[in-house]
């Protein structure tokens, strides 16, 4: 996507969009007596979301006119402005237009100009890979925005959505082609002079005593993998650590899931593609980072030889744990994969993953949880969340919860008991951490959509890369 600077004269710039975003109580720039007509047709008001598509007046050379609303002037809110850069990016990719150009108008600053660049990225994105016979409809021809200033700012959210939209793409892939092998692979396809990667297959796993993460893909007929990016471009700092759930396919294992809606937990890998995704968009904004990345890649299927409810398992730590469920697996991948960060003394641990029922009963669909052993982390994350219009909520870890996961044959069992269900699951994954700062964040209601519209979200992507180039400042 080319992002140039927009025309000052507008009436005879020719261009395929002309975006017009206005104020409830505010005339457009130019073309004042045609706009006065729209108004009053009452197609179009400037309330905050109000969005017209419409043909542009005689003697304009510029195709069409998409008119925006924003609400009034002294009520603006970020997430007016997100509403509306959202909807210039879903007008902007429709069929035929290839320039779209935003008439300089109000405060649309920073922010604006990122989140614009960031929706006009997932906006292009269509999933084709697996259709066979079905028309689609065409995909974008979006090649150029042209706006005032801060075109740096929507070019760096565009980025951020690229990463996004690998993110998407991964999780929407189906379970017989996005295996643990497949996903753990993807790491091959980031490119970087400052950045290695490695994949570790179940003999190198079993040789570090990584009997959790290797007891959920045993009934599985897919081979277990853990994929380790190491991104050196800060200098001699210490690390930070990123750990995502990679379960390409979880049926619950002998724990078996009911049938409905069974089909979505081909995204349980979500946390990996999130890990990836950032990683992506890191790579390509060159941040100034040293990042170890890792994601715990299995399947979760019943079989004979799976793992059952009662058996116990060696963690890497050396800690045991009673598996009371199979269906409670992410914690079991992803706390020997936060063992293995942690030979690498990063400075702080966050990880992701779609890895409770419950947070969609805490926090619905809007906000991802998030639970941290460390304030001052906990509070980075939730500001770079609030500011990357990528929302997430901390909930808390205490040992009253911890102690739900006591068990009376071995050192903590893999489930807590019906309560606080998300909770339990962070005090579990906080056993592998000691007193490395560490942050948790629980996507099970946000990576993913359901219904008509299912389809991965790409978040949390832009709350970690936010934080991500927060750290880097
Ligand atoms: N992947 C699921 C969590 C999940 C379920 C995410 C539905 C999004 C939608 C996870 O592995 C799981 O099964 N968790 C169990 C834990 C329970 C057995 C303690 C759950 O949430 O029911
Ligand atoms: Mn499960
Ligand atoms: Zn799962």
């Amino acid at each position: 996507m080319q992002f140039d600077l927009a025309p000052l004269s507008l009436t005879d710039h020719a261009t395929d969009l002309m975006v017009m975003v206005l104020h409830k109580d505010e005339g457009a720039p130019f073309a004042t007596e045609w706009f006065d007509r729209v108004v009053a047709s009452g197609d179009f008001a400037g309330k905050a979301g109000d969005a017209l598509t419409i043909n542009a007046p005689a003697g304009m050379a510029a195709a069409r006119c998409l008119l925006v609303g924003l609400g009034e002037t002294d009520k603006v809110s970020a997430k007016t402005l997100d509403k509306a850069a959202k909807a210039i990016a879903e007008a902007a990719v429709k069929k035929g237009i290839q320039t779209a150009t935003l008439a300089p108008q109000g405060a649309l600053d920073k922010a604006f100009s990122r989140q614009l660049g960031l929706h006009l990225a997932l906006a292009q994105y269509q999933y084709t890979e697996t259709f066979g016979t079905k028309e689609l409809p065409p995909a974008s021809t979006l090649a150029r925005v042209e706006l005032s200033g801060e075109l740096d700012a929507a070019q760096h959210g565009y980025t951020i959505g690229q990463g996004a939209n690998f993110t998407r793409e991964l999780g929407n892939l189906p379970g017989n082609t996005c295996t643990p092998t497949y996903l753990a692979g993807q790491v091959h396809t980031l490119k970087h002079d400052k950045l290695s990667v490695e994949v570790l297959d179940e003999a190198a796993m079993e040789t570090l005593g990584m009997g959790s993460l290797l007891s959920v893909g045993r009934g599985s007929v897919e081979p277990s993998q853990l994929a380790v990016m190491r991104f050196n471009n800060g200098g001699d700092e210490a690390p930070i650590a990123l750990v995502g759930k990679g379960i390409t396919f979880d049926t619950g294992g002998i724990s078996i899931k009911p049938g409905a809606a069974m089909d979505e937990m081909k995204y349980d890998m979500c946390g990996a593609a999130t890990v990836l995704g950032a990683m992506k968009a890191v790579i390509e904004l060159d941040l100034p980072l040293n990042i170890v990345a890792v994601i715990a890649c299995a399947e979760n299927m019943p079989a004979g030889n799976a793992t059952k409810p009662g058996d116990i398992v060696t963690s890497m730590s050396g800690q045991t744990i009673e598996v009371l469920n199979t269906d409670a697996e992410g914690r079991l991948v992803l706390c020997d994969a936060l063992t293995y960060v942690k030979q690498d003394n990063p400075a702080c641990i966050v990880d992701m993953a779609t890895l409770t029922g419950a947070c969609i009963i805490a926090l619905g669909h809007h906000n991802t949880g998030l639970l941290s052993n460390n304030d001052a982390l906990a509070d980075e994350l939730l500001a770079s969340a609030a500011d990357a219009m990528d929302g997430a909520w901390r909930l808390p870890i205490s040992d009253d919860y911890d102690k739900q996961l006591d068990s009376n044959f071995a050192d903590m069992a893999n489930i807590g008991g019906r309560d606080a269900g998300t909770i339990t699951a962070a005090c579990f994954l906080s056993r592998f951490v000691g007193d490395t700062p560490w942050a948790h964040l629980d996507i099970a209601g946000t990576a993913w959509v359901s219904g008509k519209n299912k389809g991965a979200s790409g978040r949390p992507v832009p709350m970690l890369v936010n934080w991500l180039q927060s750290r880097a400042q």
